[in-house]
């Protein structure tokens, strides 16, 4: 079959390498891409968050499946007017995507099926807001309701910090994305992520990782979109993740179902553990980056497979097969990052590196300068590799880092300290 995904990171890097080893695959495009989804696949540059022209172009290309990356074209209804168009799609529709798009209407799904997750209170003016934090003290959680690239949440030590994260966003600070304000009560315990697809009626767990939010060694400094990954995590055990599928998962979708608005695509909780039991934190609706690198390393073809079956509608017929592995995956980046960094410095000795099914390096973001690779991003390589134990899997991605020439770039030399 023909295939288009949507996206340019190296979520989509792992993506692209996933379903490119499956023999169904005929033509896989990627759009846009990058230098190194490049290598092994079509791209092309379409606008992805223009429905029209993603659907033109998979009627001039005859595409037969649209695999959607990041959360920006679903909120934007690229997987409904796909779907409109007699397109098989993986990828929630606009209003199913609310679960990330939206803080608030997550919240009010919780608490219509009485999903644990934190308190909370939901604001549209700063004055209720303030005295809500004075009332309740820190630590408190304040969150923009809308799409913030993962900006929009402050886990304010202080009551200070909190009243300054309302002012913010009531200025304005995240636009349209803080208009509204939800303000959480502050959970203990340890965080980590389950991946479920669901294709709206079935919900079938392909599994559970851990990333690194923090940019230095020992989980400290600024808050960046993730420096390292790896999966499984041990924290989550099967008797947990029964538990979060029973109380958490599944009563979600139903009632996404039950509104006339079931959800078909990947679902991303963010939990937190604690005594043995999850509360959500978050849904994505989307594969997390760099979490996705971690769980295609360790699915291979078969994610293919799976994608089909929750498009298609028969995901109880569909079987994830285990290898008993660990996958963990080290992100370097650009000196500077989260902050300002420079760009288009040159990264030598990736061809040293074979890519085989136990080590990859996915491009974040990177590009093809006259056949030179160079930085193109501040998440720039996902260095990943597979084992048959955690330890092994670290010890291979970061010998692999040796092997990379990059003097403008930095990594956590710590990845997965928490379950070694
Ligand atoms: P979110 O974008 O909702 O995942 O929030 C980003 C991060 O903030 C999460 O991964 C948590 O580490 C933290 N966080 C969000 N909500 C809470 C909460 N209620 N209690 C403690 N930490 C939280
Ligand atoms: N790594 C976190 C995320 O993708 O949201």
């Amino acid at each position: 079959m023909n295939i288009l995904i949507l996206g340019s990171g190296g979520r989509e890097h792992s993506l692209a390498w996933a379903v490119k080893q499956n023999p169904k695959t005929e033509r896989l495009i990627v759009a846009p891409g990058n230098a190194g989804i490049a290598r092994l696949s079509e791209t092309t540059d379409i606008d992805i968050l223009n429905a029209a022209s993603v659907v033109t172009f998979c009627k001039e290309n005859a595409i037969d499946f649209v695999i959607i990356g990041p959360e920006a074209p679903l909120a934007a209804g690229v997987a409904d007017a796909t779907r409109a168009a007699g397109i098989l799609t993986f990828g929630p529709s606009a209003e199913a995507a609310r679960l990330e798009a939206s803080k608030s209407f997550t919240k009010e799904i919780c608490d219509v099926c009485a999903v644990p997750t934190a308190a909370y209170a939901r604001f549209t003016e700063s004055t209720s807001a303030r005295a809500y934090v004075k009332a309740h003290g820190a630590p408190i959680v304040v969150k923009a309701d809308g799409l913030t690239a993962g900006k929009g949440v402050i886990v304010a030590m202080t009551v200070s910090e909190a009243l300054d994260a309302i002012n913010y966003m009531f200025d304005g600070g995240f636009g349209t994305a803080g208009t509204e304000v939800v303000i959480e009560e502050f959970m203990t315990g340890e965080e980590a992520s389950l991946f479920i697809l669901t294709d709206g009626t079935n919900a079938l767990p392909i599994g559970t990782a851990q990333d690194h939010k923090r940019v230095s060694d020992g989980d400290t400094g600024p808050n960046t979109g993730g420096m390292g990954a790896y999966s499984p995590a041990p924290v989550l055990t099967d008797a947990i993740v029964d538990r979060a599928m029973k109380e958490i998962i599944q009563p979600t979708i139903r009632e996404m179902a039950r509104r006339g608005t079931p959800y078909q695509g990947v679902l991303y909780a963010g939990l937190m553990i604690e005594n043995g039991r999850s509360r959500l934190v978050e849904y994505n609706t989307r594969f997390g980056d760099p979490e996705c690198q971690v769980l295609m390393m360790r699915l291979g073809a078969q994610a293919l497979d799976l994608f089909l079956a929750c498009a298609e509608g028969h995901l109880d017929q569909a079987r994830v097969t285990w290898a008993d592995d660990h996958a963990l995956t080290v992100v370097m980046a650009a000196k500077g990052y989260p902050a300002t960094y420079e760009k288009g410095t040159v990264i030598s000795g990736l061809e040293s590196l074979p890519e085989t099914s136990s080590q990859m390096v996915f491009h974040a973001g990177t590009a093809d300068k006259n056949g030179t690779i160079v930085a193109n991003g501040g998440r720039v390589l996902n260095v990943t590799a597979r084992g048959a134990t955690l330890a092994e899997a670290r010890d291979h991605a970061y010998a692999m880092i040796n092997a990379i020439n990059w003097p403008q770039g930095f990594y956590r030399r710590d990845i997965g300290w928490r379950a070694l």
